[in-house]
């Protein structure tokens, strides 16, 4: 597996504040402005591990922080719930997984999935909480919860275990 040679999670705590990190983002305008601030800081390698219950906003986030590179190649991100993954020949590279109809690791590895980890990808993971054991160390794990109708709470966090202490507290 390959290892980022500067974590991930260390740019994103010199850019938001150590992690693990509980922001409530009041709105749209609020999560689109971080979506932003996300993809700023991405690069090929990394990993974004993305949870939250159906209708949280993570095929919303992923489109916010494609939000650029989409708009220079004219790419209309959809949810890949029904075919895992989708990948842009964005650059970097974008995959985006979901890994919601997975049931196990080896149906994920069956797929070839681990492919799109790679030093070349920036890789976005949706219900990565259902196998955290295929996502990598260098993962920036990110949860999103319901507060309101529009209002959601966001955590970040450097591990599956870490971000599961705090979307539960
Ligand atoms: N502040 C917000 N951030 C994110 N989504 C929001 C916000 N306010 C409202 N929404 C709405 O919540 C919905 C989130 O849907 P989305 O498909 O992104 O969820 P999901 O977590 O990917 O669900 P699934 O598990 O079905 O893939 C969208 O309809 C979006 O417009
Ligand atoms: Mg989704």
């Amino acid at each position: 597996m390959y290892l980022h040679d500067a974590k991930l999670s260390i740019r994103m705590g010199a850019r938001f504040g150590p992690l693990p990190q509980n922001i409530v983002r009041r709105g749209m305008s609020s999560m689109t402005r971080f979506g932003r601030e996300v993809a700023n800081i991405l690069q090929a390698g990394d990993t974004v591990a993305l949870v939250g219950e159906l209708g949280a906003g993570k095929s919303n986030l992923v489109r916010l922080i494609m939000e650029k590179m989409t708009a220079d190649y004219d790419y209309f991100v959809t949810s890949p719930t029904y075919t895992i993954a989708n990948v842009y020949p964005t650059t970097p590279r974008v995959a985006h997984l979901d890994l919601y109809r997975l049931k196990t690791s080896d149906d994920f590895y069956a797929l070839g999935c681990e492919e799109y980890f790679d030093k070349d990808t920036i890789t976005l993971v949706e219900w990565a909480d259902l196998l955290p054991e295929v996502i990598p160390q260098n993962a920036l794990w990110l949860g999103l919860i319901k507060v309101g109708a529009c209002d959601r709470r966001v955590v970040m966090a450097d591990s599956y275990a870490e971000l599961m202490n705090y979307m539960n507290s």
